[in-house]
């Protein structure tokens, strides 16, 4: 039996856990050295200096837009961005500081200009907050002087106030960086996400507020939290949270679908980012990519979007692909494509049907005992947008294929 909260927590997450895809953007001051989101701390750049990018950041109007017309055509179903970076500058209309976007260069609320593109194309919205803040006066000696740990909670809890009241239903509070308090007491995080709550009853909060709330978030890698958790894997499109056109290595979209099956195959989400250039223009790198997926979406997205189950204990890895489960329907995903015919050994399950999502065909296949071979297949791979062509294999009832102990093979 489940429990009243984790009732409501069913409740609040269900589109999050159909959406499997979003997209994460950072962008701030540091946009416009082009060298990192962690440049002003990781190069020790005076403040006095940094602070004067405050002043002639000047983002073309409603750059954002664009990101959620992208994100949109991409298959992305919900956005994050960052309202505010470890670098302490606030993007909307903050009371707390004049260092905002209202107040400085921009001259505009760039997150109520995110939030309204957001809606404009349907996708839920997100707030990224950095709880670390290089630009507070009390960001690092909250940690050794009561009294400034005290002004610098407030001040938290007042911008994450501002954010959760000012712009209608936001579905996704993800902090960040909680340092250097290290504790979810010292930032009371507990009181901050009941505020947050009472504000927005629907709003899915992340675990880096030290509290582990409704979802984890791995960060660089794809690997399934454990089962019953919710989980979120963060990714860069290019080695760099923040613009940095020296960053050169792209994942490519076979990557990323890649990491989008992990995720989806674990009952994750896969949040990728991509870093805008200071005027909000996408590096050309992420558009023509995002259009890749995006097409390559729009054919085989039954296999990723819904209600996908773990494949964990039920589906086995092949040399030539790997799954997505839904239901009856296991979805193989084959990236190595081996020929016009293909062979999966050890379902116990029986095949009814076997369809090609990429080429809207149906695929001949013969089942015995412990193989399952699907044939007439074309000479090489027929996806031509990354190299993955996701068959539907439908069963009668849950797929299960056990290969059993590794050392086994079989007979005659
Ligand atoms: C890392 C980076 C930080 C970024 C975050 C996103 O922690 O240091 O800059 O915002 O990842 O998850």
């Amino acid at each position: 039996m489940k429990t009243k909260a984790e009732r409501e927590r069913d409740k609040r997450m269900r589109w999050w856990r159909q959406a499997r895809f979003g997209m994460f953007i950072h962008w701030g001051l540091y946009s416009q050295i082009g060298r990192h989101e962690w440049v002003m701390n990781r190069e020790r750049i005076p403040l006095s200096d940094y602070e004067r990018l405050a002043d002639i950041w000047k983002p073309e109007p409603r750059a954002a837009r664009f990101w959620a017309k992208m994100a949109r055509q991409a298959g992305m179903k919900y956005m994050v961005m960052t309202t505010k970076h470890h670098e302490g500058f606030c993007l909307w209309d903050t009371q707390q500081t004049d260092y905002n976007a209202v107040k400085r260069g921009p001259g505009r609320d760039l997150v109520k200009e995110y939030v309204e593109a957001c809606r404009e194309f349907g996708l839920k919205i997100g707030f990224y907050y950095s709880l670390m803040d290089w630009h507070h006066p009390d960001g690092v000696n909250c940690l050794y002087d009561e009294k400034a740990r005290q002004r610098f909670v407030k001040f938290t809890h007042n911008c994450v106030r501002e954010l959760c009241s000012r712009y209608g239903r936001i579905d996704i509070l993800w902090y960040d960086g909680p340092a250097p308090l290290r504790t979810p007491e010292l930032w009371e995080s507990r009181k901050m996400n009941a505020m947050v709550r009472k504000l927005q009853p629907w709003i899915i909060i992340n675990n880096r507020s030290l509290l582990p709330e409704d979802f984890g978030t791995p960060e660089g890698h794809v690997t399934p939290e454990s089962e019953g958790r919710d989980w979120e894997a963060c990714m860069t499109f290019n080695d760099s949270w923040g613009y940095m056109p020296s960053a050169i290595d792209w994942k490519s979209p076979r990557q990323v679908l890649e990491m989008l099956r992990t995720a989806a195959a674990g009952s994750g989400n896969f949040l990728l980012n991509v870093g805008p250039a200071p005027d909000g223009a996408f590096p050309q790198e992420a558009i023509e990519r995002l259009k890749v997926l995006g097409r390559w979406l729009s054919k085989h997205g039954e296999a990723v979007y819904g209600d996908v189950d773990r494949i964990e204990g039920r589906l086995e890895w092949m040399p030539a692909g790997n799954w997505t489960l839904k239901g009856n329907n296991a979805y193989f995903w084959c990236s190595r494509w081996v020929g016009q015919e293909l062979v999966i050994g050890g379902f116990q399950t029986k095949v009814q049907r076997v369809f090609c999502l990429t080429t809207g065909q149906p695929v001949n296949f013969r089942q015995s005992e412990k193989r399952l071979l699907l044939s007439g297949l074309p000479a090489r791979n027929p996806d031509s947008e990354a190299g993955i062509t996701v068959f539907r294999l439908e069963f009668n009832r849950k797929p299960l294929q056990k290969l059993g102990p590794c050392c086994q093979v079989i007979d005659g």
